[in-house]
């Protein structure tokens, strides 16, 4: 496995459409590892392979909501697809592609999602929370979107601090 390198905003490959996955392969494999060792070790919660330079539909989204005790978990969706969406959060919303900026973003609170194994075997999943936001965000890389096109508010450090003593460290 090896560290990839996180394109920063502002880098022409994050503005583009990403085509899927056809091909379930070694090379997939590979992407897949070195997005999930660059993922722990920028200890965030969401890799888009655009982030790394790789044009096609793969993300990763570790699941945050685990029951005590259990270790969180890195999800691999290959041609992800928001089957469906309900309720609503609020809240920052960062990227590993955008560091230190966090902006208020809307987003529902459950999705379900179809998405394809690293094997090319297709599952349905749901998040809830954290982990809704992540699959939506994630997504939006795919389509070529970064979070800031549709925050409504850049908070300053202040707001963030104040977000986070109020929020219980959430
Ligand atoms: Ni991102």
């Amino acid at each position: 496995m090896a560290l990839r390198n996180i394109l920063k905003e502002g880098d022409e490959t994050l503005s583009k459409r990403c085509r899927p996955v056809t091909d379930f392969n070694d090379r997939l494999h590979q992407l897949l590892d070195d997005m999930a060792e660059t993922l722990t070790a920028a200890e965030g919660v969401g890799l888009a392979a655009p982030q790394v330079g790789i044009l096609r539909r793969a993300v990763l989204v570790l699941e945050t909501n685990v029951p005590e005790g259990e270790s969180e978990k890195l999800i691999e969706l290959i041609n992800p697809e928001i089957l469906s969406s309900d309720g609503e959060q609020e809240g920052p919303e960062g990227c590993l592609s955008v560091p230190g900026v966090y902006g208020w973003v809307k987003r529902p609170d459950h999705v379900r999602v179809r998405a394809q194994d690293r094997f090319g075997e297709f599952f349905e999943i749901e998040g809830y929370g954290l982990t809704a936001r992540a699959f939506c965000h994630e997504v939006d890389h795919l389509d070529g979107h970064v979070f800031l096109e549709i925050s409504d508010h850049i908070m300053s450090d202040e707001e963030l601090e104040e977000y986070y003593a109020t929020e219980d460290g959430k």
